[in-house]
């Protein structure tokens, strides 16, 4: 995949493939319930999920040299640069489990890495299917303050609509549950202004290609899950 213009090079669903493979993205701001809703369809539906969220705690918890590079920046709240990001797809769909089709939760975050996707797409003869969650501010607000995560396996959970079992301890590891060191007060203000500059423009560059389906993500999980289904499984056009 390559970056548009001046910048170096970039993008199924498993058993619930319709005509040709998805990539299915899922847009929205920090905290509107992408990774949840990720995490539950790529359970349910076997689809090659690619957070790269997750892929960069991941290089940072690896002391990468990618890690190296994205960890001030996102304890900052900033993004990492675009040619990483769209290294880091390239070398990702490689993988043989993403033949059939991707799941996107957090790429792409700016319009040069919507452009390289759209050149992925086209390559590889996908259908775009783009998921756009809104949540109002105060309840994002609410949902990074009360997350807590875990840094072995990344499960997420959040203190009052999905706590462990045990308080402050891993259901699926065992480990110790953590605040992200980018959900500190001042740094969700900083990740929602780059959401609001780099990533609304986003959602503008798909609005003119596709259609980009408003789902309303201040509902219950399973609602949520429900209402994204059918467009995985190709019921509804995009
Ligand atoms: P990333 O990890 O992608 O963060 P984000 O997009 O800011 O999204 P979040 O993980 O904060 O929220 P989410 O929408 O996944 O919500 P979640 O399901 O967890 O990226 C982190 C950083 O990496 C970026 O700031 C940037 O620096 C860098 N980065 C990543 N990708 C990049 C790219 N492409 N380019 C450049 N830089 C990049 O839910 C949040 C909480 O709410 C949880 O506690 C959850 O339990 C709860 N919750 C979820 N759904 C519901 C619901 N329906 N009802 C009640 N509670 C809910």
């Amino acid at each position: 995949m390559a970056l548009p213009a001046e910048a170096g090079g970039f993008v199924g669903v498993a058993d619930v493939s319709p005509k040709r493979p998805l990539c299915f993205l899922l847009l929205g701001p920090p905290g509107a319930g992408k990774g949840t809703q990720s995490a539950i369809i790529a359970r349910k539906t076997g689809v090659a999920r690619i957070s790269t969220g997750e892929m960069l705690r991941d290089a940072i918890a690896r002391k990468t040299p990618l890690g190296e590079q994205a960890a001030p920046l996102m304890d900052h709240g900033n993004l990492v640069p675009d040619s990483l990001l769209v290294a880091l797809i390239d070398e990702r769909v490689t993988h043989p489990d993403c033949t059939n089709g991707l799941l996107l939760d957090g790429f792409p975050r700016t319009v040069r890495q919507a452009e390289a996707l759209d050149q992925l797409v086209r390559d590889r003869g996908m259908e775009l299917v783009v998921m756009n969650f809104d949540v109002p501010r105060e309840v994002l607000l609410r949902r990074l303050s009360g997350r807590r995560w875990c840094p072995s396996c990344q499960a997420t959970y959040h203190l009052e609509s999905s706590p462990s079992k045990k308080e402050g301890v891993c259901d699926t590891c065992g480990s110790a549950l953590i605040q992200r060191a980018d959900d500190r007060e001042n740094v969700v203000a900083k990740r929602l202004e780059a959401y609001e500059a780099q990533t609304i423009p986003v959602i503008e560059h798909y609005v003119k290609r596709v259609a980009v389906h408003r789902v309303d993500g201040y509902r219950d999980v399973s609602d949520v899950f429900a209402e994204i289904l059918p467009f995985l499984q190709g019921e509804k056009a995009s």
